[in-house]
């Protein structure tokens, strides 16, 4: 399968890890690829720039976001979240046209420092405004709500943690589930419609919230049902 991820950030690269292990396809999405690849220094967390990340990565391609929305069956949208719009715009609406697109993001604004501020609104979370946008697409809200060092490795020996998906389509979904269980994700929980993604969003606030209170960032949440 071909694999398209926007954000060359450290999410897009594990996603692409792990697709690219699988026998996937991969294509990670960037604004301009030249002044990717420019770029020298680590990033804020340590993290190396991308072009020393892809000496050891190099069947892992980089696009322009039109090159890898074009190029994906399926799209995963791994930017920082309040410029995923802006980078459909860039990508071209009508390539994501009758495709999954699995919406990462969370909807955080940095620019006072860290602890992020949440931006989200009910009703008009990132998730609704990507669909809205793709109307054509599949959009699935999935993989925010929890740390990016489990997203494609969730097996704890404390437990099985809950990953939380919402989307319109069914099919979409189980093909997301589909995803996450063959991940080893064992409680994948449909919460719903797109308009659910709100919850997701502020599920993946607590997430930060508890990360920056307790310097933790590898907790993750468990759902018990009795
Ligand atoms: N950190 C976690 O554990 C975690 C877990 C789950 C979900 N998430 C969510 O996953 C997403 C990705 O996180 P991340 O830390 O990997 O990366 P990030 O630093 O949040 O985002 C990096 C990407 O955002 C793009 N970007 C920045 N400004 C842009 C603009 N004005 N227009 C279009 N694109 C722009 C960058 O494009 P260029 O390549 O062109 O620079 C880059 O590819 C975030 O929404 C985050 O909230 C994070």
């Amino acid at each position: 399968m071909k694999i398209g991820i926007f954000g060359t950030g450290m999410v897009g690269r594990i996603l692409a890890e792990k697709f690219i292990y699988e026998g996937n396809e991969v294509m990670l999405g960037t604004r301009n690829v030249a002044a990717t690849l420019s770029k020298d220094e680590k990033d804020i967390l340590g993290n190396p720039p991308y072009k020393e990340w892809q000496q050891t990565h190099q069947a892992i391609q980089l696009g322009s976001f039109k090159e890898t929305a074009k190029f994906g069956d399926i799209i995963f949208i791994a930017t920082f979240g309040n410029t995923a719009l802006n980078a459909i715009v860039l990508a071209g609406k009508d390539n994501f046209n009758d495709k999954i697109v699995v919406d990462v993001t969370n909807p955080l604004d940095v620019s006072q420092g860290v602890p992020p501020v949440f931006t989200g609104a009910l009703g008009n979370s990132l998730g609704e405004q990507i669909q809205k946008e793709l109307s054509n697409a599949k959009v699935v809200k999935a993989f925010n709500t929890l740390s990016m060092h489990i997203i494609v490795n969730p097996k704890r020996e404390e437990g099985d943690p809950v990953i939380l998906i919402a989307g319109n389509d069914e099919v979409a979904k189980e093909n997301v589930t589909a995803i996450a269980k063959n991940w080893g994700w064992k409680d994948v929980v449909d919460f719903g419609d797109i308009s659910e993604s709100f919850w997701l969003e502020t599920f993946g606030m607590l997430w930060i919230r508890y990360a920056f209170k307790n310097n933790s960032w590898t907790h993750a949440f468990k759902l018990i049902r009795k």
